[in-house]
């Protein structure tokens, strides 16, 4: 009889959870499970959660609810939530209350032990609440199992210490805790040598601060850069998040001097207004901003820009957030990630007097979002008609795209897979909606 064991993997919220989902597949595979698509065929069920923004938890309530009839028709099933939502205070045993058929809860400090714990789960058959509230040693030597094949993510830090007032992070994800120098040059050879990767994407919560807790005066992004340039291969580096006012000139300088380095470049921004900034405790001024972006777009070439908007904050005026729209338009971002402001549990501004109305904060995400798609428009259609350096690659719908440098992608109209992963000049010939077509040049 086939007794093969499979495991699915649900994970929510960002890349920092997709890439300790990749850790938790490293650990099931040691235990013998083969991952499954279909949650119905899974012995093991894990979620990994992210609690970001009231949206993002109650949907996972809602699919942790759905287990219960799986737990019914499979008493061996193993269910499995981790992540940033169980770290929070009280969550554990709320989640117990609410979903007596849970086998063990984990928080985001204790992950990496999560093998051990299902290992005992199986033989003692009792639920586990292993939320711990203090941040464990870095555990180096992980077992992952990289799901993607263009990118490969690396942690260089973990933690946050800046404290936005809005934001959960650094309660469910701890203080800055670094990667040592070593150990991520050792990471980022070996995934080089794998000749596998086009880019290596450096994780942290604020990589502009890797190295600070080190306090050696030497140690900074910067001088871990400069290392990882130093190692052979094809690749791009890119990194996330970085945090604005810890984005040092020598970065910037860095960054325009260094091929390796990738010209996308996510910089949060959060809002244009600097009197909601300093509510925000963010600690620079939109206009600190946009000199920051001046100094970028002009020494680095080909420079793609992204950024994180929240609309909504207590206290923001229709002045506020027209300022929001004016910083959109001066710094040509190529991409927005837009959120409505949402009031999470034990931050500051969840206590702000002057909540913004929500009827009034979706009538501005809708603004702000029709607004990026006019400059986005406006952009693509600038592209028809020239011709860029590119790399062949196949999206997630299946099909073959070029790669231009600074991030954009152009449906191939008249080339075959083949030339996957190959270099190659594309004239872009039309703008179909939002997509580009263009033709490879032979
Ligand atoms: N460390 C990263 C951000 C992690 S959270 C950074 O500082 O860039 C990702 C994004 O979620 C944030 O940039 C912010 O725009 C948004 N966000 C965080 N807390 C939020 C809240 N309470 N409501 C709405 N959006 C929020
Ligand atoms: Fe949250 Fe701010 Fe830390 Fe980013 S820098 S994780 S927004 S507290
Ligand atoms: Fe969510 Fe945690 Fe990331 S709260 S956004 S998964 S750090």
């Amino acid at each position: 009889m086939d007794n093969t064991q499979f495991y699915f993997i649900e994970t929510f919220g960002c890349q920092m959870n997709v890439h300790d989902s990749e850790k938790i597949a490293g650990m099931l595979r040691d235990l013998g499970y083969v991952e499954t698509k279909d949650k119905n065929n899974a012995d093991i069920i894990v979620f990994n959660t992210c609690c970001i923004r009231e949206t993002a938890e109650s949907k996972i309530m809602a699919k942790i609810g759905d287990l219960k009839a799986l737990k019914a028709r499979n008493k061996n099933l193993i269910t499995v939530i981790c992540g940033c939502m169980t770290q929070q205070r009280g969550m554990a045993e709320l989640l117990k209350k609410r979903f007596p058929f849970l086998s063990i809860v984990i928080g985001t400090h204790n992950l990496d032990r999560l093998e051990e714990y299902i290992v005992s789960y199986k033989k003692q058959k009792k639920f586990q609440n292993i939320v711990w509230d203090k941040e464990q040693e870095i555990t180096e030597n992980q077992k992952i199992y990289r799901d993607s094949t263009n990118h490969a993510f690396v942690n260089i830090m973990y933690g946050c210490n800046n404290f936005c007032s809005y934001c959960i992070v650094p309660y469910v994800r701890g203080r800055e805790r670094s990667r040592s120098v070593d150990e991520i040059v050792k990471e980022v050879k070996s995934l080089a040598q794998q000749n596998r990767y086009s880019e290596i994407v450096l994780l942290g919560q604020n990589v502009n601060s890797y190295g600070q807790d080190f306090k050696d005066g030497v140690t900074n992004f910067v001088y871990l850069l400069d290392k990882l340039c130093k190692i052979q291969g094809d690749f791009k580096i890119s990194f996330m998040s970085s945090h604005p006012k810890d984005f040092s000139s020598e970065l910037v300088d860095f960054i325009a001097s260094h091929q390796k380095m990738s010209r996308a470049i996510h910089l949060p921004v959060q809002s244009g207004s600097s009197r909601i900034l300093k509510l925000m405790n963010r600690r620079y001024t939109a206009e600190a901003y946009k000199s920051l972006v001046d100094d970028m777009y002009a020494k680095i070439s080909g420079l793609s820009l992204t950024t994180d908007i929240i609309v909504g904050f207590p206290g923001e005026t229709e002045d506020d957030f027209l300022q929001t729209c004016d910083l959109v338009k001066y710094c040509k971002f190529s991409s927005i990630f837009g959120f409505v402001y949402s009031k999470r549990n034990g931050t500051p501004a969840a206590k702000f007097e002057n909540q913004v109305p929500y009827k009034v904060k979706k009538d501005r995400i809708t603004r702000l979002f029709a607004l990026e798609h006019q400059l986005q428009k406006e952009e693509l259609l600038s592209m028809v008609g020239k011709t860029f350096d590119c790399i062949a690659e196949i999206n997630d719908k299946g099909f073959l795209v070029a790669k231009t440098e600074n991030h954009k992608s152009i449906k191939i109209v008249n080339g075959n897979k083949s030339i996957c992963g190959e270099k190659c000049k594309v004239k872009v010939k039309a703008l179909d909606e939002k997509e580009l077509l263009g033709e490879v040049l032979k």
